[in-house]
C-alpha cells in the first residue's frame, strides 16, 4: 500500500470540511425553497464526495462538521446548540450520522478495491516492461551469438578451402609423382614381357592399365578437390573444364553463357562461385531428373550476376519451406554462408518447369587485375 504523505493529509482533510462548509452555505441558500424541514439534503452530497475522494478520517469530520453545522444553524431553534424537539432533532442527527457512516463504509470498500486494482495494474505494467528489458536483451544475446557463429562459419569455409587445396596438391605432387614413377617402371617391366611367361605378361600388362586408371582417378579428385585452372586461368576456364567432366559424367547437357572478356576476381569470390556452380550442378544431377542445364555468368559495374537452371521436376512447395527457414540441405546452407561473406543472398525459385538458382554478388574489392593477383601469389 502506497503512504500518504502530510501534506496530502492535509490537501484531503481541508477539502473534506470546505466539502461540509459549502453544503451547509447551499441549504441556506435553499431555505426559501426547501424550508427548515429536513436540514440534511446538501450534507449527503459533502459526505459522498468525501467518502470517494478524500477516504475515512476526513469523510468523518466531513460529517462531524455538516452535523454541527446543521444543529447550529437549522435545527430549531436556529443560531443556537439547544433542541426545540429534542426527539426529532437528535433521531435526525443519529440518522444522518448512522446513514453516512455506511456511505463512507462503502465509499472506503470502493476506493480500497480501486486502489487494489490499480496497483495490480502497477505491477503488470512493471512485469511487462521488465519482461521486454529482458527480451530486448536475449535478442541483443542472440544476435551476438549468431554474428560470431557466421564468422566462424565463414572462418570454417575458408579452412576447408585451405584444406582442399592442400590435399588435392599432395595427391597431385606425392601419390601422382609416385605413380608416376610406377607406370615408368612397369613400362620397363612391359617392354621386356617377352622374357616372361604368359600368365606374367599379361599381369604386367594389367598392372600397367590398373596404374594408368588410379593416375587418371587420382588427378580427377585433386581436380575436383580443387581445380588448379581457377588458380592459374580463372574462374571460366576452370568452370568449363568442370562443366565438360560433368557433362561426361553424368549425361546432362550444360550450357555455359560466361563472356570471353570476363575478368578475374578476387580468389575468394571465384571459389564461392565455383562452388555454388558445383554444388547446383550436383543437385540437378542428384535431384532433378533433369537432361539439360544453363549456366549464365556475367558481370555489370557493381557486381556478378549468377544463374544456374534446369528443367526438372522442380522443388516441392513444403522442400520449399523448409528450405527458406534454413531447416535442411548443407548443400544451400553453405551456399548461403559462402555468399554472405560478399554481402550475397541465393535466390531459389522452382516450380514443374524446372527450378532456377542464382545470385546477384556485389563487386566491392573482389575484382583484382592479374597482375595484382600474381603480386599476392
Ligand atoms: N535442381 C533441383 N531440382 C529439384 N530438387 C532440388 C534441386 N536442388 C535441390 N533440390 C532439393 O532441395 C534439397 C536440398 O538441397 P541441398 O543441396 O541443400 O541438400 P542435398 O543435395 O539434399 O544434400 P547435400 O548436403 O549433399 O547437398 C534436396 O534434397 C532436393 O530435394
Ligand atoms: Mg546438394
Amino acid at each position: 500500500m502506497r503512504r500518504i504523505s502530510a501534506s496530502e493529509n492535509v490537501r484531503r482533510y481541508g477539502a473534506a470540511v470546505l466539502a461540509a462548509i459549502a453544503a451547509l452555505f447551499l441549504r441556506k441558500l435553499l431555505s426559501p425553497a426547501l424550508g427548515t424541514e429536513n436540514p440534511f439534503h446538501t450534507a449527503w452530497a459533502a459526505v459522498v464526495l468525501s467518502a470517494w475522494y478524500c477516504g475515512v478520517g476526513p469523510a468523518i469530520l466531513a460529517i462531524l462538521t455538516a452535523l454541527m453545522g446543521v444543529w447550529y444553524w437549522f435545527l430549531p431553534p436556529a443560531g443556537s446548540f439547544q433542541l426545540a424537539n429534542p426527539k426529532a432533532g437528535i433521531s435526525g442527527m443519529l440518522g444522518f450520522a448512522v446513514f453516512s457512516c455506511l456511505i463512507v463504509a462503502l465509499g472506503e470498500a470502493n476506493r480500497r478495491s480501486l486502489g487494489k486494482s490499480r496497483w495490480a495494474e502497477e505491477q503488470l505494467r512493471r512485469a511487462h516492461a521488465e519482461l521486454e528489458r529482458r527480451v530486448r536483451e536475449r535478442t541483443a544475446e542472440l544476435s551476438a551469438a549468431n554474428e560470431s557463429l557466421r564468422e566462424l562459419s565463414g572462418q570454417l569455409q575458408q579452412l576447408r578451402d585451405e584444406e582442399r587445396k592442400q590435399i588435392a596438391r599432395e595427391l597431385h605432387d606425392s601419390v601422382g609423382q609416385s605413380l608416376a614413377a610406377l607406370s615408368m617402371n612397369v613400362g620397363t617391366l612391359q617392354s621386356q614381357s617377352r622374357k616372361l611367361d604368359l600368365a606374367g605378361a599379361n599381369a604386367v600388362s594389367e598392372s600397367a592399365a590398373i596404374i594408368q586408371q588410379i593416375g587418371k582417378e587420382i588427378r580427377t579428385i585433386s581436380y575436383l578437390l580443387h581445380p588448379p585452372l581457377l588458380d592459374a586461368a580463372g574462374l571460366a576456364s576452370a568452370l568449363r573444364w568442370y562443366v565438360d567432366g560433368f557433362s561426361e559424367r553424368s549425361k546432362i547437357e550444360v550450357k555455359m553463357e560466361i563472356p570471353a572478356e570476363f575478368q578475374r576476381l578476387s580468389e575468394a569470390m571465384e571459389i564461392t562461385i565455383f562452388r555454388l556452380v558445383q554444388e547446383c550442378l550436383t543437385n540437378i544431377h542428384r535431384h532433378s531428373g533433369s537432361e539439360s542445364a544453363t549456366i549464365a555468368i556475367r558481370q555489370d559495374d557493381h557486381s556478378v550476376i549468377v544463374e544456374i537452371k534446369d528443367a526438372g521436376k522442380g522443388i516441392s512447395l513444403d522442400k520449399q519451406l523448409e528450405l527458406s527457414s534454413g531447416r535442411t540441405g548443407v548443400g544451400f546452407r553453405s551456399m548461403r554462408e559462402r555468399l554472405r561473406q560478399f554481402g550475397a543472398e541465393l535466390n531459389i525459385q522452382s516450380d514443374r518447369s524446372g527450378t532456377s538458382v542464382s545470385a546477384r554478388i556485389p563487386l566491392q574489392s573482389g575484382t583484382v587485375s592479374p597482375l595484382e593477383r600474381e603480386k599476392a601469389s
